[in-house]
C-alpha cells in the first residue's frame, strides 16, 4: 500500500514538473503581439527592441545610440558615419513612418541624388512588428518634450 502511494506521489510530482517546464518554455518564446506603430510606453516591445538594437543595429550606431564619432562629416567616399539615434541625433525630427521606411528599405531608397548611404534595407531580415519594436527602443531613450515635437504620422 505505502509502495503503492509513493509511486501515485510520485508519479503527479513528475507531471507537475513536466508542466511547471512546458509553461515556462512556453511563456519564454511568447512572441510579441503585433505592432502598427511605435510605443516607447510598451515594455514588451521596447524589451524586444532593445534586442534587435543590440544584435543588428548597435554595430554601426553604437550600444549607447551615440552614433559614429565623426558624424555628421561626409567621409572621403561619400558616405555619411551612422548618426546617433538617441535624442543628441535628428532622427526625432522625421516622422516614425518615415523612420520605419528608413530602417525598412535603406538609406539609398531615400538618399539625395549624387550620394551613397551605408543605412541597410532591413525589410527581408525583420517584419513591420520587429521593425516598430526597434524605434519603440529608439524612442524610449528621448524625454518625452522631444517626443512631442516630431512631425506626424
Ligand atoms: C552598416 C552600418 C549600419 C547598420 C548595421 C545600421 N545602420 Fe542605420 N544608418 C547607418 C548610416 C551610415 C546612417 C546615416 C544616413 C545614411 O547614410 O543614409 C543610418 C541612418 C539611420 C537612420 C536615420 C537617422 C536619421 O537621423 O536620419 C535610422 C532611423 C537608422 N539608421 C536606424 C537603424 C536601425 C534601427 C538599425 C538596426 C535595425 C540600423 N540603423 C542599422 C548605418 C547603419
Amino acid at each position: 500500500m505505502r509502495n503503492q502511494r509513493t509511486i501515485v506521489i510520485g508519479f503527479i510530482a513528475l507531471c507537475l514538473l513536466a508542466l511547471a517546464v512546458f509553461a515556462i518554455r512556453t511563456n519564454s518564446r511568447a512572441a510579441l503581439p503585433a505592432l502598427d506603430r511605435a510605443d516607447p510606453a510598451n515594455v514588451a516591445a521596447v524589451t524586444q527592441g532593445r534586442l534587435i538594437y543590440t544584435t543588428r543595429c548597435a554595430s554601426c550606431h553604437g550600444s549607447e545610440l551615440q552614433g559614429e564619432a565623426d558624424w555628421p562629416q561626409r567621409r572621403a567616399n561619400g558616405t555619411m558615419p551612422a548618426s546617433p539615434l538617441n535624442a543628441n541625433g535628428q532622427a526625432w525630427q522625421q516622422s516614425d513612418q518615415q523612420l520605419f521606411t528608413t530602417i525598412q528599405r535603406g538609406g539609398q531608397a531615400s538618399a539625395p541624388a549624387g550620394t551613397i548611404s551605408v543605412m541597410p534595407a532591413f525589410g527581408d531580415r525583420l517584419g513591420d512588428t520587429d521593425i516598430w519594436a526597434v524605434l519603440s527602443y529608439i524612442k524610449s531613450t528621448w524625454p518625452a518634450a522631444l517626443r512631442q515635437r516630431q512631425p506626424l504620422p
